[in-house]
């Protein structure tokens, strides 16, 4: 335990990453990486997440009201497990607590924020609040610190779709975003109607590799205009399809569902990369766990001869390493948050330009 927390421009040791923002109760230790206290990057010195799949598959979704009290149930043991991996039990040592603010389910969010706070002040070190989507973003650079910039990032996780010119860390442009569903939900409401269980998303990727992406021609949305995504008529085109061919094999299906959001993530991707001239691509949240695109993906930076920086799916999908990442590098610039934080379940990422 330290009392001299960090303030902005201060150095700071470990900080205690919290997520609580969904269906993940998620903590983690991390400490500055090789560039020192407010670079990007970070040593992961434990990364524990306690899923709650189990307990809402039976409902086909994630049900608000079950995350909450799972959170609550879980929060003291997937911190101690935390800390006890990374050789601090007690808390030694540790500067900062961050935990994920928003956007996000407001009951499960108020769990971890509130625990977050707790655990700051009872060991008299800073708060920081952190958003979850910049949370995402960091991801990456606790892998890749030296991404070149500007990068292009394709953020697609369960809540939002997100095309973003990074000039680097804290420093977003956004070019396009989903105008109805995000690429995740599309992911898993297929999923849903097909019987595949939930999350939609790994099962869709893992019935897929066994299916004909050609077998149906499904739309390919707002392919050739902009950077915008659009992913509802596709949910809508798969289930008029299955009620017309009740035959059709799911594999297929999955398969052909698969390849056009591959189709339109990877094509405005390519457009976005072309119109900023960006030095590098980045994939970041759960859906950057999808084999093909993280496969695409790879393709077109070859093909446009930049560097593809593809976190491992650990990374890509909810943890609190990310949290514990953004939430020092917050600490460094812009200081502590208030303990008066609130949760703000529609939070959106800070655009800077
Ligand atoms: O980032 P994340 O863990 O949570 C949110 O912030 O939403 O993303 C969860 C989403 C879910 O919709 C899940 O189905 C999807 O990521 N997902 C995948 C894969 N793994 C997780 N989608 C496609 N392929 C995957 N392998
Ligand atoms: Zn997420």
């Amino acid at each position: 335990m330290s009392s001299a927390g960090p303030v902005a421009g201060r150095t700071w040791g470990a900080v205690l990453g919290i997520e609580t923002s969904c269906d993940e109760t998620a903590a983690a230790v991390v400490e500055p990486g090789p560039g020192g206290p407010g670079a990007p990057g970070g040593r992961v010195r434990s990364s524990v997440v306690s899923s709650q799949i189990e307990l809402h598959a039976p409902y086909g979704g994630v049900v608000p009201e079950l995350a909450g009290r799972a959170h609550i149930e879980r929060f003291s043991q997937v911190v101690a497990e935390a800390l006890a991996e990374a050789g601090r039990p007690g808390g030694e040592d540790i500067e900062a607590v961050a935990a994920t603010s928003g956007p996000g389910l407001v009951g499960a969010l108020l769990v971890g924020l509130s625990g977050a706070k707790a655990l700051a002040m009872s060991w008299d070190v800073p708060f920081v609040g952190v958003n979850h989507l910049e949370a995402h973003l960091f991801a990456s650079l606790l892998e890749a610190p030296d991404l070149g910039w500007p990068a292009v990032v394709l953020l697609v996780s369960g809540g939002h779709t997100l095309l973003i010119e990074m000039f680097g860390p804290g420093r977003y442009r956004l070019l396009g975003q989903t105008i109805d569903d995000a690429a995740g939900e599309a992911y898993d409401k297929v999923a849903r109607y097909l019987g595949l269980g939930y999350p939609g998303g790994p099962a869709i990727d893992r019935i897929a590799a066994s299916g004909d992406p050609e077998a149906f021609a499904f739309p390919r949305a707002l392919i050739d205009d902009g950077f915008d995504f659009s992913f509802s008529g596709l949910k809508t085109a798969v289930v008029r399809t299955v009620e017309r061919r009740p035959e059709a094999e799911s594999a297929d299906v999955a398969a052909s569902f698969q390849a056009a959001v591959v189709d339109v993530l990877v094509a405005k991707t390519a457009r976005a990369l072309t119109a900023t001239g960006a030095r590098s691509v980045c994939l970041a949240g759960g859906v950057a766990a999808n084999s093909a695109l993280r496969r695409r993906t790879a393709e077109l930076a070859d093909r446009l001869g930049v560097p593809a920086y593809l976190p491992s799916p650990a990374m890509c999908t909810d943890n609190a390493a990310m949290v514990a990442a953004a939430g020092a590098w917050r600490l460094v610039h812009d200081g502590p948050s208030p303990m008066a934080l609130a949760a703000d379940p529609g939070l959106l990422l800070p655009l800077t330009a």
